[in-house]
């Protein structure tokens, strides 16, 4: 009690992490995915795609150095996390869906990264599926679209999307970030076009996007490249805070 008096533990960890960090992003709540996913068509074989997880693991190791309290939703990737990352691995998209819909809420920051199918086989065979005719046809269904979900769910969680390209790259992020009704998407050249960049690698090279503003980024390693990214980010989000609470304030002066 009094001059002197101890600070709670909590509040005492709080202001070192800030200082620490020295961030806008200390104590922020961000959930990431990343990776691929997998949908399996019997029990031996599963349809997916060329994504490492690295980019958005990188993400999530930036966000953790900067103060954020991260949770990492990825597919099945051969990576490592910080102790201190809330990793939660899942398989296919119905499963990673799922989960983001379980903690979207209680989030301030949501980077979508990981490559998520957009089929799914209509049924998974119990048993091996077995050689017989000279053709075979697989029927796909749809997955949700677990980012534009996301963003219905909780409105106020700042939401950032990724497009992987391969041709018209800028013209095919922004109808994404427009129709999934996200807050900025980060456009990436994928394929063979891509070169070492993209896709399983550990460079990429990228054009962002949000209302009213855009930013190139050339070649990076993707653990610099998340670095600058995570920045733009914590800019961007706190932009529009800024401006929904000069808003508010507005409206409470005029009422
Ligand atoms: O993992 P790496 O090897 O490091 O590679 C990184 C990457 C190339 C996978 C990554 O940078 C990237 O581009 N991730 C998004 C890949 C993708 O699925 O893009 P898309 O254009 O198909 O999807 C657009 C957005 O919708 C993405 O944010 C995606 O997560 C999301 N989506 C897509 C389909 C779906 N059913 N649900 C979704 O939420």
């Amino acid at each position: 009690e009094g001059p002197g008096r101890m600070l709670e533990p909590q509040a005492i960890i709080e202001a070192l992490q800030a200082l620490q960090s020295n961030s806008l992003l200390a104590g922020k709540k961000f959930l990431i995915t990343a990776g691929p996913t997998r949908e399996p068509l019997d029990p031996v074989r599963f349809i997916t795609n060329r994504s490492s997880g690295k980019m958005g693991f990188a993400l999530a190791e930036t966000a953790l150095e900067q103060g954020a309290d991260v949770s990492l939703v990825c597919g099945p990737v051969q990576l490592q996390t910080d102790s201190r990352i809330r990793r939660i691995d899942i398989e296919t998209a119905l499963q990673m869906h799922e989960k983001v819909q379980e903690l979207i809420s209680s989030q301030d920051i949501f980077i979508a990264c990981a490559a998520v199918a957009d089929y799914r086989p209509a049924e998974e065979q119990p048993e091996k599926i077995k050689k017989s005719t000279e053709q075979t046809e697989i029927k796909l269904v749809r997955n949700p679209d677990i980012v534009e979900q996301a963003r219905q769910t909780a409105p106020h969680v700042y939401t950032v999307g990724f497009a992987a390209e391969t041709t018209e790259l800028a013209q095919h992020a922004q109808q994404k970030l427009v129709n999934k009704g996200l807050d900025m998407i980060i456009a990436n050249q994928v394929g063979k076009s891509a070169g070492d960049s993209g896709f399983d690698s550990d460079f990429n090279t990228v054009e962002v996007f949000w209302e009213g503003g855009q930013q190139s980024y050339s070649r990076e390693l993707k653990k610099h490249l998340a670095t600058l990214l995570i920045e733009l980010i914590a800019q961007q989000y706190n932009n529009k805070k800024d401006y929904h609470s000069n808003v508010r304030y507005i409206e409470t002066q005029t009422h």
